[in-house]
């Protein structure tokens, strides 16, 4: 099959251009310069379809490095499956995601990755891959690191939050750190102060404080602040790539801007809730309409002024990437869970449809640039764990993952009814972006088009990765 995108302006993370893209089978086979007719002066006659995009961006499919699609959290199950979550990032021009499998304490990392690809496997909509979580940092986790590594799963997640669940402690951490660093992975963390959170809970649920908003007021900027300086530090003793994940205060972004005015190879990460959503406006809502909004790191105060602070910081690249920790709960019995005790009400919000509207509308309100919006949602994270130049890219050889976009459609995503993620509500109530993904392309096979989705299950491959390409 051959396609041929022309009159579009092409959006990479270096500006745009005016260009036709021509894909041949699975990949991107030319970029075509206006008035270049080296592939045949009626090259539009000999193609199998053509997309018209005049007046519309094409950019790289989206490259969501967050998610968590069935993750076993809180007595329950993320909503969300391979199949539905993939079908609905496709909806909203993600291409490719990479989701975390999960080692608990006590089982074997080999065992846990199986499981998650035996989840996956032909399920998926779009591409996929995975990091691994470590739960339970020992001797044999440790050398799975490195059989990992030779399997193209080439970073790691650490939780400094969670005591007694995923929590590693600095001993463990150390370790993990240090054998990543001889293996040439990325550590990612979750860096929020666990032990020191857990106090503040059980006091706030002693005084009878139970209202969902206590889940941000028990987990206050310092504890972010200071985890992630102790990351940095560990991590700085052992040489390895620290990627910081789900970034929300505006102080533990200021400690990852220090490290990288070091040229530490320290990175971060934060996601559209935190862009949009705050402690006062959504978790503060009356009775238990708040739990929508419950994660971690939590929303933080919009009177504090981090969301302004972070959006700087994604101009000034001290954070590189916007993934959406994709971590679906429904409100009936998931949620639920946690009426009348905050700390029981299982941390996530879904985002993974939205994240490429979201972001857009960063643009239109002048945060950042739209080669900025291609940079943070596909390139960068593509660079950042190994899939570049094969994603993240419209460039000859590259895969044909792209996304025809409108700026001037309009996207209501905030319907528990209309969106595709398998959630009974939205944490998007009342958002309407100014702009539209009118085409998905997903390896070559158009997967959306015209507001109908026309992939399959099990059309998205298992992507092996290569190391981080960012490293001083
Ligand atoms: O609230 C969140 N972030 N849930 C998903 C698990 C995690 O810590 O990323
Ligand atoms: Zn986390
Ligand atoms: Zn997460």
């Amino acid at each position: 099959m051959t396609i041929l995108i022309k009159n579009g302006s092409v959006v990479l993370s270096t500006g745009a251009i005016q260009a036709d893209v021509l894909i041949d089978g699975e990949t991107i086979a030319a970029v075509i310069a206006p008035g270049d007719t080296s592939l045949g002066a009626n090259l539009e006659a000999t193609v199998d379809k053509v997309f018209d995009a005049r007046g519309k961006y094409v950019i790289p499919g989206g490259v969501d490095v967050h998610t968590h699609m069935e993750l076993p959290f809180g007595g329950t199950f993320a909503s969300d499956t391979f199949a539905t979550g993939t079908r609905a990032a496709a909806w909203g021009g993600t291409t490719t995601i990479i989701d975390f499998a999960v080692q608990k304490f006590g089982e074997r990392v080999q065992d846990a990755l199986a499981a998650w690809h035996a989840k996956a496997d032909g399920q998926c909509a779009i591409d996929y891959s995975f990091h691994q979580i470590i739960g339970g940092v020992d001797d044999d986790s440790l050398k799975a690191m490195d059989e990992l590594v030779d399997e193209g799963i080439t970073s790691f997640k650490l939780f400094m939050a969670y005591p007694g669940v995923f929590y590693s402690d600095d001993g463990q951490i150390l370790r993990a750190m240090q054998t990543a660093a001889k293996n040439g992975s990325t550590i990612m963390m979750h860096a929020e102060n666990g032990i020191a959170i857990d106090v503040l809970v059980q006091q706030a649920l002693a005084e009878g404080k139970t209202d969902p908003r206590y889940h941000s007021l028990t987990r206050p900027w310092e504890t972010e602040a200071e985890a992630t300086n102790r990351a940095i530090m560990l991590a700085k003793m052992t040489g390895t790539p620290l990627y910081i994940v789900h970034m929300s205060a505006k102080q533990a972004v200021n400690v990852v801007q220090q490290a990288r005015d070091e040229a530490w190879n320290v990175f971060g990460e934060t996601c559209p809730q935190y862009l949009y959503l705050s402690l006062e406006e959504h978790l503060s809502q009356p009775g238990f309409e708040g739990a929508k909004w419950v994660c971690s790191t939590p929303l933080r105060s919009k009177a504090e002024r981090h969301q302004q602070e972070l959006w700087r910081y994604l101009r000034t690249n001290d954070l590189s990437i916007v993934s959406t920790d994709h971590c679906p709960f429904c409100m009936k019995e998931q949620k639920e869970l946690g009426v009348g005790d905050f700390s029981k009400i299982p941390n996530g919000i879904g985002s993974v449809e939205h994240r490429m509207d979201l972001i857009y509308q960063g643009v239109v309100d002048g945060q950042i640039t739209l080669a900025r919006w291609v940079e943070i949602t596909a390139t960068t994270p593509a660079r950042m764990f190994g899939l570049y130049p094969r994603k993240g890219v419209i460039a000859p050889g590259s895969d044909a993952d792209i996304v025809i976009y409108n700026p001037d459609g309009r996207t209501e995503i905030g319907h528990e009814k209309t969106h595709h993620m398998n959630m009974d509500h939205s944490a998007w109530e009342g958002f309407n972006i100014d702009g539209h993904v009118d085409t998905v392309i997903s390896r070559g096979t158009v997967i959306v088009d015209d507001n109908k989705y026309i992939g399959s299950d099990g059309h998205g491959k298992y992507l092996k990765r290569g190391m981080n390409q960012y490293l001083i």
